[in-house]
């Protein structure tokens, strides 16, 4: 990449990023496992989702691999607020990539609880709220309902001054329905996609697969679908849209940018190829280059949007 080329993206509330290549919360756990010439090419790192106590998840099966992706129920396992803010808060401030923590929770009080907890904590760069993880009890309600989504995006919002993005579900009839609530209700970014619902069965054994019965679809398969949701945000919010679902490459990453997406999320592919990100990266900063171009805005398909409000 020559300097000529900026791949600088800036989310809002001061989040401005080097690059526009995150990894997506779940699948990068909370950044350690990653050598830091892997980091180095990030944008930034999205944490696994953290509630306010610690979590061991689901039983196992948790993963099951189908035909263009995975499905997964892992139940949100993780050490909790405190032990983030203690132990891991610490070392993500001595990194040169921001640390994005993914909240999730059961209630809108666990979710400002821990936004709260993570206000101002040196090393915590922004939140980004799960408002859609589909392997939980109950744990779809906010991101499927327009008023809940604006209420926890609301109590958030009051609760901490960090950057914040709203991860949506893509098990809606209208995504743009509640991209447009939250936006509403303060948000300075959303993200979409999470996983879609989906089930496999063993049919030697004659069950599920998954102990949960059903998990996430995550992978190539929901790209296309992942695309569409999109697209219509683009073109219908005024925040930044970031974008997730089945990206691979970098012509993945660039047809999303292309559909007006500010900046992408690796999810499963983390799995197969962790030195995908650097790959991407390079692969739009050529891209851009053989175009003549000089800014990652003069991507997307979308004629320029005028920022909130006008
Ligand atoms: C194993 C696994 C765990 C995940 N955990 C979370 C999570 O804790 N919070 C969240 O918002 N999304 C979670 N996701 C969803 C991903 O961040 C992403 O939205 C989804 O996988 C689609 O992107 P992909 O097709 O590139 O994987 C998880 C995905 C996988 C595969």
């Amino acid at each position: 990449m020559t300097d000529a080329v900026s791949l600088a993206v800036d989310l809002g509330r001061g989040l401005r990023l080097r690059t526009p290549v995150l990894v997506a919360s779940g699948t990068f756990g909370y950044g350690f496992d990653a050598p830091a010439a892997d980091r180095a090419s990030l944008g930034a790192i999205i944490t696994k989702g953290t509630t306010p106590q610690a979590r061991p998840g689901n039983d196992p099966v948790r993963i099951a691999e189908v035909p263009s992706g995975m499905l997964n129920a892992i139940g949100l396992q993780n050490p909790g607020a405190d032990h983030v803010v203690r132990e891991y808060a610490p070392l993500w401030k001595t990194w040169d990539v921001p640390v994005i923590v993914n909240v999730a929770g059961d209630s809108i009080d666990d979710y400002a609880t821990v936004a709260r907890r993570l206000d101002g904590v040196p090393g915590i760069a922004g939140l980004e709220l799960n408002i859609s993880c589909p392997n939980v009890a109950n744990g779809l309600q906010f991101g499927v309902d327009a008023q809940l989504a604006a209420q926890v995006t609301d109590a958030v919002r009051q609760a901490s001054s960090l950057p914040l993005i709203v991860k949506l579900t893509p098990n809606v009839t209208d995504i743009v329905a509640i991209g447009r609530a939250v936006q509403s209700a303060g948000a300075d970014a959303v993200s979409a996609v999470n996983t879609f619902v989906g089930m496999a069965i063993d049919v030697r054994r004659r069950r599920p697969i998954l102990s949960r019965g059903s998990g996430g679809l995550s992978g190539p398969a929901i790209k296309p679908l992942a695309l569409y949701a999109v697209w219509q945000l683009a073109e219908q919010l005024s925040i930044p849209v970031i974008a997730i679902g089945g990206i691979m490459t970098a012509d993945d990453a660039l047809e999303f940018l292309l559909a007006g997406a500010a900046a992408v999320q690796l999810g499963t592919v983390n799995y197969l190829r962790p030195q995908a990100a650097r790959e991407v990266v390079e692969g739009i900063a050529g891209y851009i280059e053989q175009r003549g171009y000089t800014r990652l805005s003069q991507l997307s398909l979308r004629p320029a949007k005028v920022m909130a409000g006008v």
